[in-house]
């Protein structure tokens, strides 16, 4: 080739059209982002082609994805700079390159990691040139981060939520450098933009409006991992969403682990989530818009208003209730009561009459009683959700809650069956009041069980599965709605 790129004289805008094979790499690398990443994409390219001519084939790379639609957008940040630096994507974990991102959320999510690690060295000992890495959540623990140097010393890479943005120069000192690569850093308020993004699905996508929480839930680990409430500039999340209009998007989730307070560490001058969204409607292309989650504590009159009047905000609102009891609401610091979610349900339900409510529970909370948990069926019932999450309560090392007396396994089971079976019977008959009726559903994908049918959702959230072939993904299309059942329908094109 007989000119380079020199990358510290190209702006953002055009990063993403550029021919890595031409960045010049015999400079040292710039010391701003994004270009800097860019740079380590250029390398890690000349890493893979390398390795690949010399296996005769080509490098493969699959990333696993663990938790929540935060997770899962990352993860199509990682597969943007695996797929540019010239890795092939595959299912398979018996692969040249296997990343996990992790959730800690719950501690289940922790022992299938670990579980499925062991899986993972015997790939590595058939084919030495594999390389392991984790990421995410759960690396943010000291613990963890322990417990792999110790037992896992097969792991090459680990990083956790705050250098995500630093994947591509992370993956070039993995091959470049001997042993474990860990890299996690306590906290940031940076947020980097315009690097490779690989989306699951064209039609829709998830886009980050904030990062972190505040909130500290005592049972809660998320503001411990990731750090810090951060909001990304309206400018920036509106650049994005109309990228993506024009790439073929229909559907934006906006991502936050507390949407309603966007823009509040910003202060007053800064634009609030309602009139965010107001911007994201005016986006020509994008039909639908999403979000989650919202914390009950800060949702406002303004977000009911503006869901209200609006043409393209999804009709569905997951609003985490945690527990009907006011007293175990109190020590979960979720500063609302039973009294005052029941009032903004019902507020809801009155200006947004055909919304869907979905939720979160978590069951045995330390303290919690048989009393405490009719409470919360109390609020199951009177609310009527569509649909609700119901977890065991996972005990985090460093929350204040782990320090609470626990409740006893056989209490926990018995509330938790009598709550799920609860959900279960109100949602069935909640789901079903739109039997009969012809809405609009957004196809996703080829119905996994029986190919002659596809599955998609309506505006509230719920899954349609009815006849129909691979030309209706990502197409709206009206749909009627035969059968119920249970937390799906079954139904024919109209
Ligand atoms: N144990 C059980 N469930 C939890 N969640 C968060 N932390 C815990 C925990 N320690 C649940 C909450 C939250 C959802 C994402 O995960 O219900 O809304
Ligand atoms: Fe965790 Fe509460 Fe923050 Fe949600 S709002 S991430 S439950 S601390």
């Amino acid at each position: 080739m007989d000119f380079y790129i020199d990358l510290k004289n190209i702006g953002t805008e055009e990063l993403k059209h550029i021919d890595l094979d031409r960045v010049n790499v015999s400079c040292n690398p710039p010391d701003f982002e994004p270009q800097r990443q860019y740079y380590f994409m250029a390398k890690c390219r000349q890493i893979v082609k390398l390795e690949s001519e010399r296996l005769g084939r080509p490098l493969y790379a699959c990333s696993v994805t663990f938790g929540c639609q935060m997770n899962a957008r990352d993860s199509e940040k990682l597969s943007g700079i695996l797929k540019k630096v010239g890795f092939l994507e595959t299912g398979s974990e018996d692969a040249d390159f296997v990343i996990y991102n992790t959730c800690t959320v719950r501690d289940n999510a922790n022992q299938r990691v670990f579980g499925r690690l062991g899986v993972l060295n015997g790939y590595k000992k058939k084919n030495p040139g594999m390389k392991v890495a984790l990421c995410g959540c759960m690396m943010q623990e000291d613990l963890v981060i322990q417990k792999l140097r110790k037992s896992y010393p097969f792991v090459d890479l680990i990083f956790g939520t705050h250098n995500l943005y630093k994947f591509a120069e992370l993956l070039y000192r993995c091959y470049a450098e001997k042993g474990m690569i860990v890299d996690i850093w306590e906290d940031t308020d940076k947020i980097v933009e315009d690097l490779p993004v690989e989306r699951k699905y064209p039609f829709k996508s998830g886009v980050n409006i904030m990062f972190g929480c505040n909130n500290f839930c005592s049972y809660c680990i998320v503001p411990y991992v990731r750090g810090r409430e951060r909001s990304r500039s309206p400018e920036e999340i509106l650049r994005e969403v109309k990228n993506l209009a024009a790439d073929g998007v229909k559907e934006v989730m906006l991502l936050g682990q507390n949407v309603n307070s966007y823009g509040k560490q910003q202060g007053e001058e800064s634009m609030t989530f309602p009139e965010l969204l107001k911007e994201v409607e005016k986006v020509e292309g994008i039909e639908r818009i999403r979000f989650m989650t919202s914390h009950p504590k800060d949702l406002s009159d303004e977000l009911i208003q503006v869901m209200k009047e609006s043409k393209k905000i999804c009709r569905h609102l997951h609003l985490p209730l945690q527990s009907g009891s006011t007293a175990i609401l109190e020590k979960m610091n979720r500063r609302y009561t039973k009294e005052s979610y029941l009032a903004l349900a019902e507020k809801i339900r009155r200006e947004i009459p055909d919304i869907s409510l979905t939720t979160d529970i978590i069951v045995g909370f330390p303290g919690e009683t048989a009393q405490d948990a009719e409470d919360t069926i109390d609020v199951i019932k009177r609310v009527q959700f569509d649909n609700a999450f119901t977890f065991v309560y996972s005990k985090r090392t460093g929350t204040p809650a782990a320090a609470m007396e626990q409740v006893p396994d056989t209490l926990v089971r018995e509330n938790f069956d009598k709550i799920l079976a609860c959900v279960q019977e109100t949602a069935r008959d909640r789901v079903k009041r739109f039997e009969g009726k012809t809405l609009p559903v957004l196809v996703e994908e080829l119905n996994e069980q029986d190919s002659s049918l596809v599955t998609g959702r309506l505006s509230n959230n719920t899954v349609v599965h009815f006849p129909g072939d691979a030309s209706l993904i990502g197409q709206i299309v009206d749909v009627t709605l035969e059968k119920c059942e249970g937390f799906y329908y079954i139904g024919s094109k109209a």
